[in-house]
């Protein structure tokens, strides 16, 4: 079976941009591939060395989404990153594979620094691709779906592993260069990007992100989404009901196309053309939203409250996974390190 590496760090609670993004696509391949879901808290480190302290307990929220969105720990795998320390054996090796001029030009350092406020970036934050190619590799993964963002990440990642598998191809595969697949030892991952790549926020900004403060979480309750949704932006242009709208680049829209049931279609369609037509006001098709991203997440809430009544639960399903996930790290570990003969005198 082919396999899937992918997940988030666990700096706060996941949100309806991830769930478009990335954990719809998780949640749809668990039948077709084996998955791994990383919590990536090492990765925190790049950006926060001093909030360690918070991790636990986000950690424990954050496997509260993945199972109440239904990932499910009897298919999928959920593993804690910093309890495999072969990643980092894996890391250090992969870094002598990229150069520090191709890190320094990824646009997601960019924009992790402003975000952050970082003048100057770490050994670890330059790094931070080649700790999440260690991520990847280290379970061989086939497919990598991940928010747009991450795109540039995973194109790192192929490169280590094609320079890998070129530079510590085995001599004898060499004489036979017809047999080019069967000499990789890291298979090149595939990355996959949600329909709707990026989520805009419910203040109008192209992305939803949790340092932008515009976001509604998998975790808010039905009050906080009503609050948030009465107070999104809309149509700028439109000052009263009778105005004709937009709907193109209209938040509100947009969740309706990306969180409407089927059931919900026709009902959708027929506010675009009342809110073109300046026949329906805001308040309304707001409300309408409320109701359907209530429905959306009702069985979501129903099945977090469900794994918070069973804590010992939740930790079991993080320690077996942990511990699956590093039989496989120490595997791809030893794969690499005798490929790359550094396995004498063992
Ligand atoms: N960098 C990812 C993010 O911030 C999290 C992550 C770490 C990841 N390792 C990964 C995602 C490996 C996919 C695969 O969202």
């Amino acid at each position: 079976m082919k396999r899937i590496l992918t997940g988030d760090r666990p700096t706060g609670r996941l949100h309806l941009g991830h769930y478009v993004g990335s954990l719809k696509n998780r949640v749809r391949l668990q039948d077709e591939y084996e998955c791994f879901f990383i919590i990536a808290d090492l990765h925190t480190l790049t950006t926060k060395p001093e909030k360690t302290k918070e991790l636990k307990d986000n950690i424990y929220q954050m496997v509260l989404d993945y199972l109440s969105i239904g990932i499910d720990p009897k298919k999928s795998t959920v593993y804690i990153q910093s309890q495999i320390p072969e990643v980092a054996e894996l890391a250090l090796i992969f870094g002598n594979l990229t150069t520090v001029p191709r890190l320094e030009r990824m646009p997601t350092l960019k924009d992790v620094m402003r975000d952050a406020d970082i003048q100057v970036p770490s050994y670890g934050l330059l790094g931070y691709p080649v700790l999440q190619a260690a991520d990847i590799l280290m379970v061989k993964a086939n497919l990598v779906p991940v928010g747009k963002d991450q795109v540039s990440h995973v194109e790192v990642t192929r490169e280590v592993a094609r320079d890998f598998n070129r530079i510590y191809r085995s001599t004898s595969e060499e004489s036979k260069p017809t047999s080019e697949v069967s000499s990789q030892v890291l298979p090149i991952p595939e990355v996959l990007v949600g329909e709707i790549p990026t989520l805009p926020g419910t203040d109008g900004a192209v992305k939803m992100s949790k340092s932008a403060g515009n976001v509604i979480n998998l975790s808010d309750s039905p009050e906080e989404v009503e609050k948030k949704v009465m107070g999104m932006y809309t149509d700028p242009t439109r000052i009263h009901p009778t105005d004709p709208g937009h709907v193109e680049g209209n938040p509100v829209f947009t969740y309706l196309d990306a969180f409407g049931a089927d059931s919900d279609k026709q009902q959708i369609t027929k506010y675009q053309e009342l809110y073109r037509q300046g026949q329906v006001g805001d308040i309304e098709v707001k409300k309408y939203l409320v109701k359907v991203l209530n429905n959306f997440l009702d069985p979501i809430r129903e099945n977090r409250a469900r794994y918070e009544r069973d804590p010992e639960l939740v930790e079991r399903i993080l320690k077996e996974g942990t511990a699956k996930t590093r039989t496989e790290a120490q595997k791809t570990l030893l794969e690499v390190k005798a490929a790359m003969k550094l396995d004498y005198f063992v």
